[in-house]
């Protein structure tokens, strides 16, 4: 848990934070002193004791002193990247979001889950009635069938990551509406900036336009591979650097419930994902 810190100097810290920030500096650790920083990003000492340790060697350090001891010392860091903190910085960007008309009728904002280190990234559409009630993608019924899925596959739910193209619940389960999308999209694409996945499965037409910034139907986009790029930003600086990932696209597991006769298509697909991560059928 987080130490409780004095409100004012929090709110010290917060400002100086800002203010490095607007300069253009993201990256610190602290070198002395306690849960200071990690309070003042409402992280806990746990997570930012894990920061901290796995930053290597520090290149290029800037060093800021402040004038309160408790500040202590923040350095800028070219540092090995912390894939948890990045997520968290997602998170906390999302915070209670209210950008567009889906916050309304949401109870949880289900902002993604599973491995941080996946090699494999599925994405789907939205939350729906199950998912906005945990907080949690594809636990509903097509989440059941996105399991065995991903067993068949010879990987546990807990080895991939999944994520969702918007992170409330449309209403009445209707497909999220372009500007709905646009809005979500940015988040989506730092989390797979963050996790660099070697590929990404698109679940839909939803994920599948809104990713490639396709239009064609299902049958059309699916059965083979994109290169999908992933520019990566940081919070608002130009980009620094761009990788390329594997994008396959195929049906959803909710299409899947109300078409069975097209898992032998997805099988297919989900064969040509395994060949390419080097996956052996689950029992063979
Ligand atoms: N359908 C989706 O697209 N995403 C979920 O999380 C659940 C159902």
């Amino acid at each position: 848990m987080a130490r409780a810190l004095d409100p004012k100097l929090r709110e010290q810290l917060a400002a100086r934070l800002q203010y490095y920030r607007d300069m253009g500096i993201y990256d610190f650790y602290r070198r002395e002193g306690g849960a200071a920083l990690g309070a003042a990003e409402g992280i806990s000492d746990e997570m930012a004791r894990k920061r901290e340790s796995s930053r290597g060697s520090v290149a290029g350090a800037e060093v800021f002193a402040s004038s309160s001891a408790a500040v202590g010392v923040l350095e800028q860091a070219q540092a090995p990247r912390d894939v948890q903190a990045e997520l968290q910085a997602i998170s906390e960007d999302i915070g209670e979001c209210t950008r567009c008309r889906l916050c309304k009728g949401r109870n949880n904002i289900v902002f993604g889950t599973g491995n941080m280190h996946a090699d494999l990234m599925f994405v789907g559409e939205g939350p729906g009635a199950d998912e906005d009630e945990q907080g949690l993608p594809f636990v509903g019924r097509a989440g059941q069938l996105l399991n065995n899925m991903i067993a068949a596959m010879g990987l546990r739910r807990e080895d991939v990551y999944i994520a969702n193209v918007v992170k409330c619940r449309p209403p009445s389960n209707r497909t999220p509406e372009r500007d709905e999308c646009e809005t979500c999209m940015p988040f989506l694409m730092r989390q797979i900036a963050a996790i660099r996945p070697k590929a990404i499965v698109a679940l839909g037409a939803t994920a599948a336009k809104n990713l490639l910034a396709i239009n064609a139907p299902m049958a059309e986009l699916r059965g083979r591979w994109y290169d999908f790029r992933v520019n990566v930003t940081s919070q608002g600086r130009p980009d620094t650097s761009s990788f390329t990932v594997k994008l396959a696209v195929t049906y959803h597991p909710a299409f899947l419930l109300r078409d069975p006769r097209q898992k032998k298509e997805t099988w297919k697909d989900l064969q040509m994902v395994m060949k390419f991560l080097g996956l052996k059928k689950s029992g063979s």
